[in-house]
């Protein structure tokens, strides 16, 4: 079996996303999350794009201690230094560079000649060397390149050292045929190829992306890179999940194997979605709430007579339990430590605390807590942006012939108790009314969504926004047995990050300018 080394790019490409901003301690809960999935490579950001994305990746390169952590850079030198200072710190530090390399970028993004790009790319590999043990290379748009342009490319990266190739399909644009072929052709064509892992990367614009990647694979690319959930630019990058499962269920087919925990890959698949705010969708492959349900009468009946009638894969293979009704309002601290551990989380005293008092409040509300409750609870705690400001109390009156108002309280980082009432157009527009006056923020609210987290008139709610200002998107959640509740909580958590990431990240330079 060939061992096929997976990179990671959510905290880079998968960051991309639209509406997506993750902070320092968010890129840093990821990593540790993908260090346990055991990602072989993960790249942490861009660093030259700001001083807060430098110092994000220079967090992730400090807490990482067990994958290769990689910064992205243009190719110029000033990039270079910037991926250079992030990294220190890393135990395994990696430099990838980028140029593209297609007739169409070529012409009308950097307006080079072949031989300039050739010699651009040449020299920053070199230079990128002289402070960086590893270079991994990318020749964007490589999918829409002249294949002899791209075995000249390959070549020179070969020769100065490069440790990866990369050959991304930048705009989601070719079939597995045809991407498959390009890695057939590099192996055929490029002199000394066996020096260096060739790598692909592939967006989804046309849905194609892991059936894509799966077809370098059979054409000899060494690494895959790709993002949990498949998040990314547009329609997204490829999800790991599904070459992780695809490479395990189809083993012999595949002669390929990663060394993934793949048990790890639901509870990755959560905190990614938490934190991002992309919730994914029920039917997505692998990690979607359906993936593993079965809801005909016939494929019911098959599964009771014998499982792999209907199922190729199991749901505990990706770290699924089945959610059990757990705990009640006489049940103790201790086991609820001990059923925090059997979830993985293990919380410190202060965290513990705090959780146990929020389980205390929702079985009182509840009659049956189950493990999905705790969960939602809990990872709407462990969220630990600082808080500018805390919802209070809230009072909403709602009736169908008058106007819904609200009167809410928030407390500012200096404790002062902040009072406002507002009306609006429904009871969620007055209570957000009501929160931007107390709070001073002007926002626009880009995104609402509402999800039960689990069933039953009293289950609790699950609420994600998305606050956009100037140009910068933030998302925020809130959990309650109460759906304004839920709603307040999620829009201060988004004012809170907002606050947070505009001291962090403003001029931030795209990578592509
Ligand atoms: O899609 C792409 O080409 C990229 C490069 C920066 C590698 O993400
Ligand atoms: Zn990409």
């Amino acid at each position: 079996m060939r061992k096929i080394y997976i990179f990671d790019t959510t905290l880079r490409d998968g960051e991309q996303s639209p509406g997506v901003n993750l902070n320092t301690r968010e890129k840093v809960e990821i990593a540790h999350q993908l260090e346990k999935l055991g990602i072989d490579r993960m790249e942490a950001g861009f660093p030259a794009a700001s001083p807060g994305d430098l110092a994000a990746v220079n967090a992730v390169a400090k807490a990482v201690k067990n994958s290769t952590v990689i910064g992205l850079s243009r190719a110029r030198e000033q990039d270079i230094d910037a991926v250079r200072e992030a990294l220190k710190g890393a135990q395994d530090p990696c430099i990838h560079i980028f140029l593209a390399t297609s007739p169409i970028h070529r012409q009308h993004k950097l307006r080079m000649e072949k031989a300039q790009v050739l010699e651009t790319a040449r020299s920053a590999i070199r230079y990128g060397l002289k402070y960086l043990p590893k270079v991994e290379f990318s020749l964007e748009d490589a999918g829409r390149t002249e294949l002899d342009f791209v075995v000249e490319m390959v070549t020179m990266a070969v020769q100065e050292g490069a440790s990866v190739v990369n050959i991304p399909d930048t705009v989601g644009y070719l079939t597995p045929y045809e991407y498959g072929n390009i890695f057939k052709h590099i192996k055929e064509n490029v002199v000394d190829v066996d020096k260096i892992q060739l790598s692909a990367h592939c967006h989804n614009d046309l849905g194609m992306a892991t059936a894509n990647t799966l077809a370098a694979i059979l054409n000899g690319a060494d690494q895959i890179e790709g993002t949990i959930n498949g998040i990314g630019e547009r329609a997204g990058n490829t999800a790991i999940e599904e070459i992780a499962m695809a490479l395990e269920t189809r083993q012999e087919f595949f002669q390929a194997k990663t060394s993934l925990q793949l048990s790890e890959i639901s509870r990755t698949s959560r905190l990614v979605s938490r934190l991002t705010g992309m919730v994914v969708p029920g039917n997505k492959a692998i990690v979607g709430a359906n993936a593993f349900a079965h809801e005909s009468g016939i494929h019911q009946d098959g599964m009771l007579k014998e499982k792999t009638t209907y199922e190729i894969m199991t749901p505990e293979s990706i770290g699924l339990k089945e959610s059990k009704l757990v705990l009640g309002k006489h049940s103790g601290r201790h086991a609820f430590r001990e059923r925090l551990i059997e979830l993985g989380y293990e919380l410190s005293e202060e965290e513990l605390n705090r959780a146990f008092g929020q389980f205390k409040d929702l079985a009182d509300k509840k009659k049956e807590v189950s493990d999905d409750d705790i969960l939602a609870l809990l990872e709407e705690k462990l969220a630990d942006t600082p808080e500018v400001f805390t919802l209070k109390t809230m009072f909403v009156t709602f009736g169908n012939e008058t106007t819904p108002s609200a009167k809410v309280s928030l407390v500012n980082e200096e404790g002062q108790v902040i009072e406002t009432e507002a009306e609006g157009n429904g009871s969620v527009d007055a209570i957000y009314n009501a929160i931007d006056e107390a709070s001073g923020e002007s926002v626009v609210l880009s995104d609402y969504s509402i999800k039960s987290v689990t069933h039953g008139k009293d289950a609790l709610g699950e609420v994600h926004v998305v606050l956009t200002q100037n140009g910068l998107s933030v998302q925020g959640r809130g959990v309650s047995t109460d759906i304004l509740e839920a709603s307040a909580r999620a829009y201060v958590d988004a004012l809170n990050g907002l606050i947070d990431k505009r001291k962090n990240y403003s001029n931030r330079v795209d990578y592509n300018s």
